[in-house]
């Protein structure tokens, strides 16, 4: 799909993008652009080479494409200069080698903090409340009267909500499940969230004044503690080197037995097959998955697990999120093309 086709700049993106704000900025600065229609979901370094073509000044990119020196190398051999990840993450991009290449490099922080901590939050209840297994029972025609044992959860007021990286999204989700549910946090991350602390003071302060338990809140010395202590532990690191299976067979163990562990970051932050095995050793643990080690599949056995509830990779998407989302990253390529600042980049 071609917009603007005597445009001076030409811009891909590999994918369609919700809304139609991004191309009209696009568009309004002098930008052919070209959008990637094609049915396949993932495009392979072969298809966006092929995208990428003889000149290109800039691409918009999708967090499944492996952005490293071959796209890089084959942006900047079509005079290409700017690359943005339509995504917060970037661990799908080769940096280093786009800083080689001259491409400047944007990704898509803020807008999508809260409507990933949302659903962050919405798994937790889910596995709490056990939603999805009461779902089933009723459209399997199995429900015949109230029962005092029927579906019973766990009641998170009270509880502990420990969160593993608390930058912009972990912080959302720990706001959300302090105030909205009342639960106590422990939270560990290398930097200390001074929002967030002031934010639970004030509202263990608020709790008081009402004549209402107040919630407490602690900064945990090590991921250990949290691992022990908490009742809901929600993963918003960082994938890298340090954060690789950050919960594995081991991490697990320490966990309580009734635990709920709730992923909206990335899935190689868990050892997949060592969950499996964990859910199927503690059928009290529940899990709620927005994302996988492998995606678009799942580990053996993992889709078995009635502890377990999986979502496909849906943090981010609301409506407005995911306009803003694009938005951002045509921001981003216009910047580097026009010589304004990139909207949002890494290297920063
Ligand atoms: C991201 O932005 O990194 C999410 O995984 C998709 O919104």
């Amino acid at each position: 799909e071609v917009w603007n086709p005597n445009g001076k700049y030409r811009v891909v993106s590999t994918k369609p993008m919700p809304g139609t704000r991004w191309i009209n900025l696009l568009i309004e600065q002098d930008c052919r652009v070209e959008i990637c229609t094609q049915k396949k979901t993932i495009l392979s370094v072969e298809d966006i080479i092929a995208l990428i073509g003889d000149k290109c000044d800039g691409v918009i990119g999708q967090l499944t494409e492996d952005w490293g020196e071959a796209l890089f190398s084959a942006l900047r051999r079509a005079g290409g200069t700017a690359f943005s990840n339509m995504a917060v993450g970037y661990n799908n991009v080769d940096v280093k080698a786009a800083n080689k290449y001259g491409v400047a490099v944007g990704n898509t922080p803020g807008v999508l903090t809260e409507t990933t901590a949302e659903l962050a939050a919405s798994l937790s209840l889910s596995a709490a409340r056990r939603i999805v297994e009461a779902d089933e029972f009723m459209r399997a025609g199995l429900y015949d009267g109230w029962l005092p044992h029927l579906f019973v959860g766990n009641l998170l007021k009270g509880q502990t909500v420990g969160v593993i990286g608390a930058g912009r999204i972990g912080s959302a989700y720990a706001r959300m499940m302090v105030e909205g549910f009342k639960m106590n946090l422990i939270y560990y991350d290398l930097y200390q969230s001074t929002r967030l602390e002031k934010f639970v003071t004030a509202y263990a302060e608020f709790l008081k004044s009402t004549g209402e338990k107040p919630v407490t809140w602690k900064r945990a010395a090590s991921m250990d503690e949290v691992l022990r202590e908490a009742d809901v532990i929600s993963l918003h690191p960082v994938l890298d080197k340090t954060t690789f299976h950050l919960i594995n067979k081991e991490t697990l163990s320490r966990m309580k037995k009734e635990a709920i562990l709730v992923n909206c970051s990335r899935g190689p932050v868990i050892d997949e097959v060592a969950l499996v095995e964990h859910l199927k050793e503690n059928p009290m643990f529940r899990v709620g998955l927005d994302v996988f080690e492998d995606e678009p599949y799942m580990k053996p056995g993992l889709a078995d697990m009635k502890n377990a509830i999986v979502v496909p990779h849906i943090a981010s998407a609301s409506k407005w999120t995911r306009e803003g989302m694009a938005t951002l990253a045509a921001l981003n390529v216009l910047g580097k093309i026009k010589g304004y600042p990139v909207w949002s980049d890494p290297n920063r």
